[in-house]
């Protein structure tokens, strides 16, 4: 068979915009974990997939008949509310409550809100009492669900900061943080939900933010809610998921470290399961027989075997990933363009020369997305990458060590920005950053249980989830990034 590089796409890079999804949709233990309610937090770096498995599921639950309230991305504004809140130091209140209260409120006026909306019978029998209480309370109130939330935790600091007598504030406070005034629909909302149960997702909290006392106290306070509504409710579901450096970043999720463990659940990717994924779009694309193996089908699109080291083309792309979706797609569709951009075509399947074409536009894009996917945590890091630029890109500890020592002791130039953090720290805490943030892999020893084809020696933070660093003695920097960096193969 032969496909038209033409028609040839693999995807678009993100869940939102993907037509393709739910008939190219690659299952899992996650997807199952989350879809049965077992886990309700998901964390996943960038282009995981973490907005897919949403999609999925509420389409899932559509096709069941039951409700679906998404909270979306435009719906956030970190900057509105460090306006319009005041500092913690300043109202002297604790934030993380106040928001844990405040996003349960407005969770729960949504849902009861899309229950109306939905258009069931709601003017007669218990239900009734929800109908009353929105007539009454939200009827011409700002729909948008921010601007909820801001008015509700404004009722509390008025009441912090405010001139009030102390017995008249505690008892006002615990009125809000209760919820009293919607206390009396609980259970009346729950057994509404029984009938048609009602799944709440909130995704892409990652967008716009700012790191900001605010912003972590709207994610924690959010935590926090969705924890207490999924306890508290049988039929009623909150789905959150959250970029994986960011929780990492914010310890008032973790506090409560325990309960909220067993809750959360990571998505992570391995070879085979990639190889499914591009290879189900590809299938879909030219209408191909579901029963074809991946691999034949990658084959149509790829040589096989490359002329480089007589490499297999799916090991070649796979190993320029860090494990994630939206980067081998974007790697393929690349690689595609580059061919369609050119006078004389050739056709398909790929070769080394072609793969090679697009290997250093993917690879500065890709170096650079992740210094911007750390800027928070690492601001410049992109300088301190930089610093390998043209070297070999195999290092033992002690070479690495002082090349590390040297940006440490500002013995090599780094950004200011680099300068506020990496100077007066271990090179071992450096080393340790690096690998988390996937530019070095560690030369394994013995047999550890990692998410590796057999044969490749060096592992990466994206395919095994700890290692003691400490005792590893070789390291390379990653080969997503070394075309960029020009980095060369060592002599050794
Ligand atoms: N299980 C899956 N099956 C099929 N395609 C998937 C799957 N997971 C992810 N993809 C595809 O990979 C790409 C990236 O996924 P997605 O947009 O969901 O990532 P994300 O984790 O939400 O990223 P971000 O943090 O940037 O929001 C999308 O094109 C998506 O359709
Ligand atoms: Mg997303």
């Amino acid at each position: 068979m032969e496909l038209s590089l033409e028609k040839l796409s693999f995807g678009v890079p993100a869940a939102e915009r993907d037509d393709d999804l739910i008939s190219c949709f690659v299952t899992s233990e996650t997807y199952n974990r989350v879809s049965q309610g077992k886990k309700t937090i998901l964390l996943g770096n960038r282009g995981t997939g973490k907005s897919a498995l949403f999609k999925k599921i509420a389409d899932d639950e559509k096709l069941k008949g039951n409700l679906i309230v998404q909270l979306a991305p435009e719906e956030y504004s970190y900057e509105l509310l460090s306006q319009s809140m005041k500092k913690e130091v300043e109202g002297s209140w604790a934030k993380h409550g106040a928001y844990a209260a405040a996003w349960k409120y407005l969770i729960l006026v949504v849902v009861m809100k899309n229950f109306i909306k939905s258009g069931k019978k709601f003017k007669h029998g218990p239900e009734a009492k929800i109908y009353q209480y929105l007539r009454d309370n939200h009827k011409d109130v700002d729909t948008n669900p921010l601007g909820m939330l801001i008015s509700y935790l404004k009722r509390m600091e008025g009441i912090k900061i405010g001139k009030y007598e102390a017995g008249i504030k505690a008892q006002e406070l615990k009125k809000l943080y209760s919820l009293e005034e919607i206390n009396h629909l609980t259970s009346v909302l729950d057994n509404v939900c029984a009938k048609n149960n009602a799944i709440v997702f909130v995704d892409e909290l990652d967008k716009g933010w700012d790191a900001s006392e605010d912003a972590i106290s709207y994610v924690a306070g959010l935590f926090q809610a969705a924890i207490s509504i999924n306890t508290q409710f049988k039929n009623l579901r909150v789905l959150l998921s959250l970029r994986k450096e960011l929780y990492d970043n914010i310890p008032a999720l973790y506090d409560d470290a325990q309960k909220v463990r067993d809750i959360i659940e990571t998505i992570e990717w391995d070879e085979p399961k990639l190889l499914e994924l591009i290879s189900k779009r590809i299938s879909n694309k030219f209408n191909i027989d579901k029963n074809v193996p991946f691999e034949e089908i990658w084959n149509l699109t790829f040589q096989d075997t490359l002329e480089y080291r007589q490499t297999k083309s799916f090991n070649y792309i796979v190993d320029r990933t860090l494990y994630r979706p939206r980067e081998i797609i974007q790697f393929c569709n690349d690689i595609a363009e580059g061919l369609r951009g050119q006078l004389f075509q050739g056709s398909l399947p790929f070769d080394y020369k072609q793969i090679a074409d697009a290997e250093y536009g993917y690879s500065e894009a890709r170096l650079k997305d992740i210094c911007s996917e750390y800027r928070f945590q690492y601001p410049g890091l992109q300088s301190i990458l930089e610093t390998f630029r043209g070297k070999s890109y195999t290092f033992t500890r002690d070479e690495l060590e002082e090349q590390l020592f040297k940006i440490v002791f500002e013995d090599i130039p780094v950004s200011k920005e680099a300068k506020t953090w990496c100077v007066d720290i271990e090179p071992d805490i450096l080393i340790e950053i690096l690998w988390i943030v996937g530019f070095i892999r560690a030369q394994a020893v013995g047999g550890l249980k990692a998410r590796r084809r057999s044969g490749s020696r060096y592992l990466g933070s994206h395919q095994i989830s700890s290692l003691n660093l400490k005792n590893i003695q070789r390291f390379h920097i990653h080969p997503m990034f070394r075309t960029y960096l020009g980095l060369k193969e060592s002599k050794g």
